[in-house]
This record gives C-alpha cells, structure tokens and sequence, in this order.
C-alpha cells in the first residue's frame, strides 16, 4: 500500500464527444473521471473530441477528483496525436493516462516516452502524469507481469470485461454480469485475481471494469461487493446512478475501520514501548502481518473520508500479552 494511497472506488467514463456529459461529470461524486476518446466515440468523432476533452480540461472545476484520459490504443492512428495534443495543451489539468487494449510491455514503454517527450517541450514536471493499463484480451492477461513493471508512471491495471469476453469467447452478452450456465461461482475470477497479483507485485492499484446493466443496481452492487473483497480499489462507472453504490462496495465499513486503526495504534505501542511482536487487542492477537492488513484498510477508509471515534489506550495489567494470560483481555478505549 502505497503511503499516500489516493481513492479510486469509484472511476466515471465520460465520452469525449458530449459536451453535456463532460460539464455534468464535475458535479458528481465519483473518485476518479475519465474523459473517454477511445470506444465510446465513434471514428467520425474523434478529432472532434479530442478538442472538447482539451477544452474541458482547461476550464477545470474538476474538484479533489483524480482527473484522466482514454487515449485510444497504442496500435492506433489516434493514439500519438491524442497524447502529443492532450498533453501539451492541457496536461496540467491530467492525473493519468489511461491506455487502452494493452498487449505488449512495449505499448507502455511507448506511452512513458511519449509522455517524457511532451513534458520536456512543455517544461512540466518529469514523470508527474501517471500511466493506467487496461488489460482487456489474451494476450495483455498472459503479459500481466511484464506489463506491470514496464513503466516507474504506472498507478494501475484496469481489468476490460467486455472486450475481454470477446477475446476468450466468453457467450455472453452481458458485461460484468455471471455467463448464463456458467457453473462455477464467478467466471471472471482468474483475470481479476491474475490481475491483482500483477499490479499488487509492482505496487499499483487494482481496478475492475464496467457492469453495463445501468438499470440493475443489485447486480451491480453483488459484482462490486465481490471484487472488493478480493482486494480491488474500485470499478468503472457508466452512470451517475452507479456511482453511490460502487463507492459503498469499495469503501471499508465503519467497524472495520476502527479496528484497523486500533491495530495500527496498538502495534506500534506493543513493539515500540513493551518490545513486544505479538500481543493481545481485544481477543485476537496483532502481530506484524495484522499491521499490514491493517494498513490498507486504514488507508483506503481515510482516504473514503471515513473517521475514527476510538482510541487504542494500552493496557498494564499483563492481558495484553500474547498468549493471554488469565481472563481479562485488552480493550479498546471506551470500550466494555
Ligand atoms: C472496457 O474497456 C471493457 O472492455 O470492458
Ligand atoms: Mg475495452
């Protein structure tokens, strides 16, 4: 977990060809926007949106979200003019890039350099604008790993559902949601986990794909409840209406939070005062891989904008240590 972990729950698709679309993402509340210029605008329209996401970039008003673009894919004729125009006439207002249909490390490669090309011209600052891989065929799920380590810009690996089905042949029509006679209990579990194994290697965040059924909020919530509790950061959104319900699925809970912070405050006191790697909190034992698990669920719960109403306060009467011994157990302050 990176130290200043930064919220992607939640990332808003917006097409850059609607100028409705685009001034409308701002007001909303998702954690990261991107303005799309790859599938959801047609051939016809790309110059054109290329220019509406410059200029939606430049008049800002973007707010705390981490703002970034779809540049069509590497193999392209969009591809450089949409990095070399973007970048340098609005890559001030730009988180990251967000490059589509990667199958070869080298498509990264391409992209780093490009962007190192720009930010020379422009004097901004080297390395600033980040990288997101979309891993969305065969090919990109058998080059994960390379493709992970491919650049020092990279931030995140996108898991692309629906051009993925398409790929292995998946029958199914619908995006995100379970294949009909599919038996086993989730048919995306092999990319989503290969995935996160990749980007959890090289220190970037995981994120899912888009679930195209906009009108079937339960579907949604399930598909984002179980990518969550994988590991995920978050998952693509298509509508505003989907937006709440990913960032609840992708936000820890309240209990869950506490308890990480409690971990946090209870293992540094342990090894830092009494000397001590295991010890007893409450009725389970902390040691040093509980702090670890500790750490992501603390980050992405502050990060979510949650907030901590208890205190770790150390416990002198022997309880605390690991094994226990006799009954009474350490406490959380406030606590019974
Ligand atoms: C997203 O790009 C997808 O293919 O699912
Ligand atoms: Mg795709």
């Amino acid at each position: 977990m990176p130290e200043e972990y930064r919220s992607r729950r939640s990332c808003l698709a917006v097409p850059g060809s609607s100028q409705r679309f685009l001034d409308k993402a701002r007001g909303l509340a998702a954690d990261e926007v991107f303005l799309d210029l790859e599938d959801a605008v047609a051939p016809a329209a790309k110059e054109a949106a290329r220019r509406g996401v410059i200029a939606a970039l430049n008049a800002g008003g973007w707010g705390g979200k981490l703002v970034a673009v779809r540049v069509n894919g590497a193999t392209t004729r969009w591809a450089y003019r949409d990095v070399a125009e973007v970048v340098a006439a609005a890559g001030r207002g730009l988180d990251a890039i967000i490059l589509p249909k990667v199958t070869d490390p080298g498509h990264v490669v391409w992209l780093d350099l490009m962007l190192g090309q720009v930010e020379q011209d422009t004097g901004d600052e080297p390395g600033r604008i980040g990288i997101e891989a979309q891993i969305e065929d065969a090919r990109g799920l058998a080059r994960v790993d390379e493709i992970a380590g491919a650049s020092p810009r990279l931030r995140a690996l996108v898991f692309g559902p629906a051009d993925f089905m398409a790929s292995v042949g998946m029958r199914s029509l619908r995006v995100g949601a379970q294949p009909a006679g599919y038996v086993g209990s989730d048919a995306y579990h092999y990319p989503l986990l290969r995935i996160l194994v990749a980007a959890r290697a090289h220190g970037l965040a995981a994120i899912d794909g888009p679930y195209l059924a906009i009108g079937d909020l339960d579907g949604l919530a399930g598909a984002a409840a179980s990518t969550a509790a994988l590991g995920y950061d978050g998952k693509w959104v298509l509508h505003p209406a989907q937006i709440d319900v990913v960032n609840r699925a992708f936000s820890p809970g309240q209990d869950d939070y506490e308890r990480a912070e409690l971990i946090l405050d209870a293992y540094r006191y342990y090894t830092s005062v009494e000397h001590r790697g295991a010890a007893m909190l409450g009725d389970e034992m902390i040691d040093e891989a509980s702090r670890k698990l500790a750490l992501g669920v603390a980050a992405k719960g502050r990060a979510a904008g949650l907030r901590r109403s208890q205190r770790f306060e150390p416990v002198t009467d022997g309880s605390a240590e690991h094994p226990p011994r006799g009954e009474g157990l350490g406490q959380p302050a406030g606590q019974g």
